[in-house]
């Protein structure tokens, strides 16, 4: 039994996500790990919310609630559709947690030890009337090239030039407006990502099995300009972590917190930490995922996310693990994605534009949402919404091919031979076919799955349906039963046991229709088929059934207008 860890990139708190952001990270690792642990191997899933930084000060501010009960609201928010979307993490933790807050103070205070953070005197803007210093998007004031008043500090949204603060034409503060700013010098921490250069370099070059997406990145931060730069990994702002050496202070960092994309990643190992903690498991069980000197030197380690996260995960978490000295287990495997777009243009949460995750659960169950996403996923490419395609998809694969064949057989065998598995007859040529094609897709599936590949997976499984519904026309038992019922009875005890083996096969995909095809079979038997023969006799004569409900309800023309007008305007 192998071990597999796996993370999601940790969404932001600020707001539930759009399906472009699910299809990025979420659900093409909530699909691996099913998969995996289908295998039966043994998986360690882990997600969380990522609630430091600006974005979540704003939101909270938006919403009218101090951030710390917002994005304990929020996080309430997101894991109930993450569990209504199927997600199946073993934790979905916080970034805020005390675990992470110890945790990210102990990397900092290694990273110090290790001689790897450097203190930088820096200007920044600070309020007098708020007491604090300002970050860049909390500035407004009048832009210097197109005369907007209400430019932000990093860029007039107006005419989209970058700007530095101080470029500001009578600049104030966008959370009281007070015009009372000076200039004031301020301490920061840097990683010397730079003095890592070499380490970092030699550790992607192993990763030969990566994909190119991947590497080329990683390798343009550490190759163009100057070379891979220090970064500062920390903020003058009040929510966060505060930034200490492990327990101690940080003499001249009182009041700041760490940089958000600092203590993000971190989580992912407190996120394992929450979960022991949570089950009244002692430290070794998760550190048996964690540490290579604890246990973890045989787990496999695979990462998601869309593509705007590699540079963090190739080159900064990385210098923080391997700076750190101590034996933590990096990444295996970074699998990463392009974007979705929404009909013709992009989702975007702050225009509110596109399908989010709490929408698309109003109108339709989660597997026609995670079909859809996961059979088109962006992988080679960005890939694009549109409700024609969502409509033609869910008909055709799920409604007619899938929907359609368990249907077919279920009603059949019940109007003619009862609710139950028929005896009688044997598997004959045609079934010895069938059963030889299913092997070489199944096994064909098998790799993908492992590889990630996600499309190339849906494709395979489509097949794999497709297979037993031509074989079920071709047999024709409705045919075959007024001259030879014993075949007809061989024909549909093996098109019942198909209905068991692709709701083994669809798991990962369909979650909820799978379990709704094994209750239908009556069944909890889940091995998967290592011998398609045999899976196919797993069910035996005798066996008592009942016919599902439709699995999958159609989508009509109408629905489709409907949906095309409703999701064409803005969320507010
Ligand atoms: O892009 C994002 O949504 C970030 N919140 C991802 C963070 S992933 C990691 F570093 F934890
Ligand atoms: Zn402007």
């Amino acid at each position: 039994m192998a071990r597999i860890l796996i993370t999601s990139a940790i969404p932001y708190i600020n707001g539930i996500k759009h399906l472009g952001n699910l299809i990025g990270s979420q659900l093409p690792a909530d699909l691996f790990a099913r998969y995996q642990r289908g295998r039966g191997n043994e998986v360690m899933f882990l997600c969380a919310t990522d609630e430091h930084g600006t974005p979540a000060e704003l939101a909270a501010a938006k919403a009218g609630k101090p951030v710390a009960e917002y994005c304990a609201e929020m996080h309430e928010v997101q894991a109930d559709i993450a569990k209504r979307f199927g997600l199946s993490f073993d934790h979905f933790g916080r970034s805020s947690s005390p675990q992470n807050h110890k945790l990210t103070q102990h990397f900092a205070g290694k990273l110090a030890e290790a001689g790897l953070i450097r203190e930088v005197t820096e200007k920044q803007v600070y309020s007098n009337a708020d007491g604090r210093f300002l970050p860049d998007r909390y500035i407004e004031g009048t832009c210097p090239n197109c005369g907007y008043e209400k430019a932000r500090g990093d860029q007039c949204e107006n005419c989209t030039k970058q700007l530095d603060p101080t470029d500001l034409i009578d600049p104030r503060s966008a959370i009281s407006g007070s015009t009372d700013l000076e200039v004031r010098e301020t301490k920061h921490l840097y990683l010397r990502q730079s003095a890592m250069k070499d380490q970092l370099d030699a550790w992607i070059d192993g990763k030969t099995d990566w994909p190119v997406l991947t590497t080329s990145i990683a390798k343009k931060w550490l190759h163009d300009g100057d070379g891979l730069q220090d970064r500062g990994i920390t903020r003058d702002l009040d929510w966060g972590i505060p930034v200490k050496k492990g327990d101690e202070d940080w003499p001249g960092m009182e009041g700041k917190v760490f940089y958000v994309w600092f203590d993000a990643p971190i989580e992912y190992i407190a996120c394992a930490k929450e979960w022991a903690d949570a089950h009244g498991k002692p430290d070794a069980e998760w550190e048996r995922w964690w540490r290579t000197d604890k246990g973890a030197d045989d787990v496999r380690y695979v990462q998601f996310m869309g593509k705007d996260n590699v540079p963090f995960h190739t080159l900064s978490f990385p210098a923080t693990i391997l700076g750190s000295g101590e034996p933590w287990k990096l990444v295996d495997h970074l699998k990463s994605f392009n974007y979705l777009n929404y009909d013709g243009g992009q989702f975007s949460t702050s225009q509110g534009r596109g399908v989010f995750m709490d929408q698309a659960l109003d109108i339709l169950p989660a597997d026609y949402w995670r079909w859809w996403l996961l059979s088109h996923a962006p992988e080679s490419s960005d890939s694009e919404f549109t409700w024609e395609n969502f409509q033609q998809s869910v008909n055709k694969d799920l409604a007619d091919v899938l929907g359609n064949f368990v249907s077919r057989i279920t009603k059949f065998c019940r109007s003619k031979f009862g609710e139950e598995v028929p005896s009688g007859g044997e598997y004959g040529e045609r079934e010895q076919a069938l059963i030889e094609e299913l092997t070489k897709r199944i096994r064909a599936y098998e790799a993908h799955m492992e590889a990630m590949e996600v499309r190339k997976s849906a494709q395979e499984l489509r097949a794999i349906w497709v297979a037993g519904n031509e074989y079920l026309q071709a047999a024709a038992p409705w045919s075959t039963f007024k001259e030879d019922p014993e075949q007809a009875a061989a024909q549909v005890r093996l098109g019942l046991n198909l209905i068991r083996l692709y709701a083994v096969l669809s798991a990962p995909f369909i979650p909820e229709t799978s379990a709704r095809m094994l209750s239908a079979m009556n069944t909890l038997d889940t091995s998967w088929p290592e011998d398609v023969e045999a899976a196919l006799n797993a069910l035996p004569a005798g066996h008592a059934f009942t016919v599902p409900d439709v699995l999958f309800a159609k989508i009509t023309d109408e629905q489709r207008e409907d949906w095309q007008t409703h999701f064409a305007g803005v969320r507010s």
